[in-house]
């Protein structure tokens, strides 16, 4: 099985490698700077042969495309995308929101990693029960959200959403199942060291359901335990 992880080189990315290369899988460790990704160099020594590590920037197109072009150029299959890079910008205030956060939220959260799918759907297409997945947060909830807060991550969580929709319509007649998964409150950079969940608690379980996942997930929205979540 071959697996293409975005901002593998840190937080629940990094388990991600960590988790699919334990189950014997080929990982394609999709991050900003290669060079510095010291987490993934210790596991490119662990598992040699079975990890490649690719610059990524999802805000770049031409990076976008130039990845692409990897897998499809050896005409590579690809089996599961884990979309899972992401940003969150701290401390706003309504009021003082500015454009800039929310513009590159979107670029980073929504746009970047539904180009990465359309510019992967024929490595995809080639590949074994095929799946594309966006890590998501219940923060992208509309009928969740009862109070304000952390504003260009919430929208461009929700355009994740819907280009998530998008993807799972236009990828179906290729065999891709695509979904969107909440993984929880986890420790990270992102979710911080109060956190309720550890990485690894929070992977394992995600895995688990997008690997035992049907058709019938085509198109949804889903705890890390795959239980539906509320738009
Ligand atoms: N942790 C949580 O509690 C939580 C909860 C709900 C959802 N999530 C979602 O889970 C995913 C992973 O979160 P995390 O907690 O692991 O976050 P994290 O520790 O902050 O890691 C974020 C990753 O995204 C990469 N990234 C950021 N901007 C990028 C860009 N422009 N191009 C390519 N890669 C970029 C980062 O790369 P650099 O190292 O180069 O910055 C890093 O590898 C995110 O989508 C997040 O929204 C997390």
């Amino acid at each position: 099985m071959r697996v293409l992880v975005t901002g593998a080189n840190r937080g629940l990315g990094l388990e991600f490698c960590r988790q699919y290369l334990s189950r014997g899988a080929e990982v394609l460790a999709a991050c900003r700077k290669p060079a510095s990704a010291a987490a993934l160099c210790e596991l490119l020594a662990l598992h040699p042969g079975r990890l490649r590590v690719l610059p990524l920037e999802l805000t770049d197109e031409r990076s976008i495309v130039e990845l692409a072009r990897e897998l499809d150029r050896n005409g590579d299959a690809l089996d599961r995308l884990i979309n899972n890079a992401g940003v969150l910008v701290s401390g706003e205030r309504f009021g003082a929101v500015s454009a800039e956060a929310l513009v590159q939220s979107f670029r980073v959260n929504a746009a970047g990693p539904f180009l990465l799918a359309q510019a992967l759907a024929g490595a995809l297409a080639r590949g074994v029960r095929p799946r594309a997945v966006s890590i998501s947060s219940s923060l992208g909830s509309i009928a969740a959200t009862q109070r304000f807060g952390t504003p260009s991550y919430a929208i461009s969580k929700a355009a994740l959403n819907m280009a998530t929709r998008q993807l799972a319509l236009a990828l179906e007649p290729r065999g891709v199942l695509c979904f969107a998964l909440s993984p929880g409150w986890v420790r990270t950079d992102m979710g911080g060291p109060e956190a309720e969940l550890g990485v690894d608690e929070s992977v394992g379980a995600m895995i688990d359901f997008l690997e035992r996942a049907g058709p019938e997930a085509a198109g949804g929205f889903f705890d890390r335990h795959g239980s539906p979540l509320a738009w």
